[in-house]
């Protein structure tokens, strides 16, 4: 091999062994079975039931934890389908080689036939077989004389923000931020999460905030979600005191229903839009920075479950302190690289991932615990903690990237006898002066230009024999790193 390459390698002491005598480098088997079901009459929902079989030689190595696919009509609507494995009388199993099932598609939805592009089957260990449309046979047609082909619509201009006070349900200050909207939906909107908004922090643009997104979840639900009786979008969003001050803008905004039809609206300046709605928050004490991780106290440790004929199942424990000025932490994630290379991310559920408020000193150093156990068949071989990402209460956030990129440019390619053959003409010195300094230091020795004996020597070869002094070298250890490199340039060439 010749020329560039580059490595990726995690910092030494963030990595660990995985022992393991049966590894699955197995993909889960190919489909060899669909079955589809329709049980509803044609005015009814539908239930709809999907089985498939994959061809497995043995379970273990083979079969999978689950499988997922996303299925589309002929509109483009579509539902997100999770299988799961079962064993030979219907009872879930952690992994099998058949994958069950089974969603609602309500009466209004699009009828006719829907399809699967590709499903995606995954294994306990992450291995992954992606099966496109050619890979397995599939027919599912649904008779929906009742098909609602239309969109749900926003009422141009009817958008508007309400700020409402709750500091005292919450005893801090806490302002309810509710985006609302006119929509006209010709039959009804969808039962879960029919409404979703957007909104920009100030100063966006900053990359390292998140613009806020939310949903209105139910249907005539307390004022979140949409109403019926005025037809009317509500998405509700918690900001307390660490949020920041200034000016904010509700520039985009779905809807979704009972047919799965959706519809997006995005706003902006530009002529043809509807504007922003932009409105300004007063916080008094906002958190502008992201939390801190010592990188000095970061450990991994991992044991294998099960050491006297190790399977890969290990226990994996990492700890790190963290803290965070005002808000506290929040939301924590990582990334374990196995030894193929594949990611496997995690979040960290910590006693404070879910809630609102900081229980706490957050500015204090905290030290945490994640426990991780990796599945029977894990890969052997040296994994490590390639990344942490942490973000606090006023979604603030920082990654913790903790590889290293190796560039190899290799110039030289060596034979058993360690010599050196053939450059790949890539060197970084100058040929020029590499002639020059050939000539004035030594020709003498070794023969000009192509009567010389030294034809195509490293630059390391130079350097050795200058330090063993062959032939009396040693007088030109005075040589420059980058006069040795134009000498290698130009012995290539010869
Ligand atoms: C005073 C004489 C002399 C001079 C000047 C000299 N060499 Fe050498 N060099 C030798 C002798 C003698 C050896 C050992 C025998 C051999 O390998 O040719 C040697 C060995 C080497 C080797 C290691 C053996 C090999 O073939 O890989 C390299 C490379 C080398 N010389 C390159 C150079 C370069 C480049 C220069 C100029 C910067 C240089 N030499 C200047 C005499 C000299």
């Amino acid at each position: 091999m010749q020329g560039n390459f580059y490595l990726s390698v995690i910092r030494p002491d963030l990595t660990f062994e995985v022992l393991n005598l049966f590894p699955d480098y197995v993909y889960p088997g190919k489909i060899k079975r669909v079955d589809i079901e329709v049980a509803g009459d044609a005015t009814d929902d539908k239930q709809v039931y999907v089985e498939l079989e994959l061809h497995t030689m043995d379970n273990y190595l083979d079969g999978a934890k689950h499988a997922i696919t996303r299925i589309f009509s002929e509109t483009g609507t579509y539902v997100d389908l999770w299988l799961y494995p079962i064993d030979a009388n219907g009872d879930s199993v952690t992994q099998g080689s058949i994958l069950r099932g089974e969603f609602i598609l309500s009466k209004n939805a699009m009828g006719g036939f829907w399809y699967a592009d590709q499903i995606t089957i995954t294994d306990a260990v992450g291995n992954q077989r992606f099966e496109g449309v050619d890979d397995f046979g599939w027919k599912l047609f649904v008779d929906n004389p009742l098909q609602d082909t239309v969109e749900p619509e926003y009422v141009v201009n009817s958008k508007f923000i309400t700020i409402h006070d709750n500091s005292d349900s919450y005893q801090q200050p806490v302002q309810i931020i509710t985006a609302q909207w006119d929509v006209v939906e010709n039959r009804a909107m969808h039962g879960h999460s029919p409404c979703y908004a957007s909104i920009d922090p100030p100063g966006t643009g900053s990359a390292d905030r998140y613009r806020l997104e939310a949903y209105g979840y139910g249907i005539d639900d307390n004022g979140d979600g949409f109403d019926s009786s005025d037809s009317r979008c509500h998405v509700q969003f918690t900001f307390t005191d660490y949020y920041p001050s200034g000016e904010y803008s509700f520039n985009s905004l779905t809807m979704k229903d009972e047919a799965l039809n959706t519809k997006g609206v995005t706003f902006s300046d530009t002529a043809e839009a509807e504007a922003p709605t932009r409105f300004t928050v007063t916080t008094t004490n906002a958190d502008d920075q992201p939390p801190e991780l010592d990188l000095n106290v970061i450990t991994v440790t991992a044991v294998p479950t099960n050491p006297a004929a190790p399977n890969g199942e290990t226990q994996v424990t990492i700890r790190y302190q963290a803290r965070d000025d005002k808000a506290g932490l929040g939301l924590v994630s990582f990334r374990l690289r196995d030894p193929q290379g594949i990611d496997h991310h995690q979040y960290h559920y910590h006693d404070n991932f879910y809630t609102l408020f900081f229980d706490g000193d957050p500015t204090a150093w905290q030290q945490y615990e994640i426990n991780v156990l990796l599945p029977a068949g894990s890969a052997p071989g040296t994994w490590g903690l390639s990344e942490m990402h942490l973000q606090d209460k006023a979604q603030n956030f920082v990654n913790y990237d903790f590889t290293e990129t190796i560039h190899i440019d290799r110039l030289w390619n060596f034979d058993l006898n360690g010599n050196a053959w053939e450059g790949s003409g890539e060197s970084g010195g100058n040929t020029e002066n590499g002639a020059l300094l050939y000539s004035n230091n030594c020709a003498g020795c070794h023969g000009t230009g192509s009567s010389s004996s030294k034809k195509n020597r490293s630059k390391s070869a130079i350097q050795s024999a200058i330090q063993n002094n062959s032939g009396g070298m040693g007088a030109l250890s005075s040589l420059t790193d980058a006069e040795l490199d134009d000498l290698e340039a130009y012995l290539a060439t010869l």
